[in-house]
């Protein structure tokens, strides 16, 4: 199975990179595509991977084509290579806002396609990608971008209507995560401790958090119960963070994200 990565910028190399380190996509072979011939060289060495500076090639010679452009590159890029989309590709766009009736009309109406929304944790196999099916996409094309994805994380598949709601959510969130433990850093600067200390402090916090989450599977009120000694130190900690508005802000910034994300389309 050929996969063609159509724009190698940070997201189309952190999915090249993370199947490159994954063990189960040993059947899977990675193309690429990029403008210029100098970058097409500098990926080829870096991964070892082909890589076009012709995208009608690298089209004809994949099966399945991962679409990383920039949402507003999406239509001249598809328009312009639409009459080598056939019937056996499967177009997985990972363009932010683009919706899969647009991309279906953009590449000709052949190939099956789907809609997706990974996040930059998917370079070292923690990513989160989140599916809906367009046109033509059959359920074992949702199972081969699953397997694709798996590769890179967890994955899962929800009607397309939500996929702003997506993008604001996990698409952005790994930004909202860094912003978080950058902020816990500096308060343990605050109190004393080097940097670098605080920052490992503040990071595998927040991923030994999010793991009770996954594994345990219990409400993450429930959990943070469980921190929560009475009369102890956490709840004058969760009463600043309830003065500061932490909650209804983090609601917030998903809520702006999503709209930016609805914004960003051109209407049909
Ligand atoms: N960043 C994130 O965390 C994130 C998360 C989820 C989804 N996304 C989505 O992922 C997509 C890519 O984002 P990104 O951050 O990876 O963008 P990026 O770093 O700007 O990468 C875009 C790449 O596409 C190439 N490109 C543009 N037009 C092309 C063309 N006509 N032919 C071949 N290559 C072309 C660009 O090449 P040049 O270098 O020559 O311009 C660049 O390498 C976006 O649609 C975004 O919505 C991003």
């Amino acid at each position: 199975m050929k996969l063609g990565i159509l724009g190698f910028g940070k997201m189309g190399e952190a999915i090249a990179q993370g199947l490159k380190l994954s063990q189960v996509s040993q059947g899977i072979e990675v193309l690429g595509a990029t403008r210029s011939h100098h970058n097409a060289a500098e990926i080829s060495r870096r991964l070892n991977i082909k890589c076009h500076t012709d995208n009608g090639k690298l089209i004809a010679e994949s099966d399945i084509v991962l679409l990383c452009v920039k949402p507003h590159q999406a239509e001249p890029l598809l328009r312009s290579v639409a009459q080598k989309f056939q019937k056996r590709h499967l177009l997985i766009s990972i363009c932010a806002s683009i919706t899969t009736d647009q991309l279906s009309k953009w590449s000709g109406n052949r190939a099956s396609i789907i809609r997706a929304m990974p996040n930059t944790p998917c370079l070292i196999g923690q990513g989160m990608t989140v599916f809906c099916p367009g046109p033509r996409a059959k359920e074992k094309d949702l199972s081969v971008a699953q397997e694709i994805f798996g590769t890179l994380g967890e994955t899962a598949i929800v009607e397309e209507s939500l996929m702003d709601g997506v993008t604001g959510l996990s698409g952005c969130g790994p930004a909202y995560a860094y912003l978080i433990i950058e902020a816990l850093s500096d308060a343990g600067v605050k109190m004393g401790l080097s940097r670098s200390a605080a920052t490992l402090m503040a990071a595998q916090t927040l991923a030994g958090s999010a793991q009770m989450v996954l594994k345990r599977g219990v409400h993450p009120a429930a959990l943070k119960d469980e921190v929560t000694t009475p009369a102890g130190c956490t709840i004058d900690g969760l009463m600043a963070l309830e003065e500061g508005k932490l909650r209804v802000t983090l609601i917030k910034a998903v809520v702006a994200a999503a709209k930016r994300s609805k914004n960003l389309r051109s209407p049909e």
